[in-house]
């Protein structure tokens, strides 16, 4: 490669050599002497300045050169004059790639709001906030790859397409390639979906676990990464229509394996974050959160709390005044209850054993009749992170499910053929992705997690 990235050319050893950069300016000041151009190429948070001298260039070259111009330039690279910065180039050649329009170009001025930043989601990954997100966001998904291979789990690759709804929330976007003016109908004037492309009903997956069930019963450990899709109409900051989701699941492992094996991974990526971006978290620290770095040391450094939600309503229920939604057994936890018990509990809590009806139909039923082996991990800043579960292993009490929550049972004859052939114990979870890149840049909204955001009314990009 004929050029060297910024990050390489900030280290000192570059020091006494000639280099050549290639990058976007994110400014250029100075005066006839002399004029300082600051440039990113995104390997890295900061820039490199490149020192000119006006007199060896053409004005018009000059005057091309602003703000989001992509130019290449070669030079010297020099110990820095300034202060926070390690080396600098004396340039000797320059190259304007493309110029941007001083008029136009929407990111001239500081301090745009993120808000409108969404807005112009193709341009935004050139700001420092965009660019430091999306590096750490590379960074934990490559540390949940090695967090599992390391372990000797598996990658799957579940399904995007499926039959099923493995939460049966009936939250899915459809799949079909009908001629949506001319859909067939069968003689009950219901859709024919005989006709479509794969023969039967099909739609985006909410989850790749009831796959992943099928391969750990096979290869043991093995864990999904993909995207995930919810026809939710939830216009929240912390729900996205498109998201990532990670889900490990185990064979043989118990709802006790299921904590201990999500509170290890959470501590190793957020500890990851800490150890491998550290500029990039210094600088959201810096911009937006003074509390994010102390934030994410606490989640590495205390023991998640771990309680039953019967326990929990206990907690809340003396408390009921201080809440929108009313809480009492057998009621959803609403984000205000999970607040609650997070600051209660000063740290990350893991509530098991919810009551059933509450639950998806997979969970392995307590013997009180009224509970199941759920998993919800709750985090500061977040809420829920992580939804999980020991599965229901026997095939008589996982049908009578499906059957109570009026779910096809045709539609699963596969999955529930697992309980019948060689059934185990297991267990496993879903962590959201984008809870998990928020929750480490200390952002507010999803939407500014993940590149090209996907919520009602909105996929433009
Ligand atoms: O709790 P959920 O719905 O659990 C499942 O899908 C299980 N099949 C997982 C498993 O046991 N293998 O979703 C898991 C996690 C949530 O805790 C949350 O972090 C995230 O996925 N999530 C969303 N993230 C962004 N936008 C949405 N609309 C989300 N819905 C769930
Ligand atoms: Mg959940």
């Amino acid at each position: 490669m004929e050029h060297t990235s910024v990050r390489e050319l900030l280290d000192a050893s570059f020091i006494g050599k000639s280099a050549i950069a290639k990058g976007w300016v994110r400014t250029k000041r100075g005066n006839k002497n002399v004029a300082f151009i600051a440039l990113n190429d995104g390997s890295i948070i900061h820039n490199l300045q490149l020192v000119v001298d006006p007199s060896q260039f053409s004005e018009e070259l000059l005057k091309s050169i602003g703000t989001g111009a992509c130019i290449r330039a070669k030079g010297n690279i020099v110990a820095s004059q300034g202060s926070g910065q390690g080396t600098e180039m004396q340039v000797q050649e320059l190259l304007v790639y493309g110029e941007a329009d001083a008029e136009t170009y929407p990111l001239q001025k500081k301090g745009h709001t993120l808000e409108f930043l969404r807005e112009i989601a193709h341009l935004r990954p050139r700001t420092n906030t965009f660019g430091a997100v999306l590096r750490i966001r590379h960074h934990l998904a490559f540390a949940i790859h090695k967090y599992f291979n390391d372990r000797n789990f598996f990658y799957l690759h579940s399904p995007i397409i499926t039959g099923s709804d493995a939460e049966g929330a009936g939250e899915m976007f459809h799949v079909t390639n009908f001629d949506l003016n001319a859909i067939p109908k069968d003689a009950e004037n219901k859709i024919d979906y005989t006709q479509d492309f794969f023969g039967k009903e099909t739609n985006l997956t909410v989850s790749g676990q009831l796959e992943g069930e099928l391969a750990a019963m096979a290869l043991g450990k093995i864990y999904t990464f993909g995207p995930t899709f919810r026809a939710e109409n939830s216009n929240t900051p912390r729900h996205l229509a498109e998201f990532w989701m990670i889900e490990p699941e185990v064979a043989f492992n118990e709802i006790e394996d299921n904590m201990d094996l999500a509170e290890d991974m959470l501590k190793y990526l957020v500890k990851y974050a800490l150890d491998h971006c550290k500029d990039d978290v210094e600088f959201l620290n810096n911009m937006y959160d003074k509390e994010l770095l102390g934030r994410l040391q606490h989640v590495v450094d205390v023991p998640f709390k771990r309680l039953t939600y019967t326990e929990a309503i206990t907690i809340l229920e003396p408390n009921s005044k201080k809440f929108e939604f009313k809480v009492e057994w057998g009621t959803d936890l609403q984000k205000e209850h999970e607040n609650y018990l997070v600051d209660h509990f000063k740290g990350p809590v893991i509530l098991t054993d919810y009551p059933k009806h509450i639950k998806a139909f997979y969970m392995k039923q307590n013997d009180d009749g009224k509970t199941v082996r759920a998993m919800d991990v709750l985090f500061p800043w977040i809420g829920e992170i992580i939804g999980g579960s020991q599965r229901e292993e026997n095939y008589d009490k996982l049908l009578q499910r499906v059957k109570e929550m009026g779910i096809h049972e045709e539609d699963l004859w596969w999955y529930l053929e697992t309980r019948k052939f060689g059934t185990c114990p297991h267990a496993g979870f879903g962590l959201g992705f984008e809870r998990l890149v928020l929750f480490v840049t200390g952002m507010n909204n999803i939407r500014d997690v993940i590149p090209f955001p996907r919520t009602p009314k909105n996929a433009e990009f």
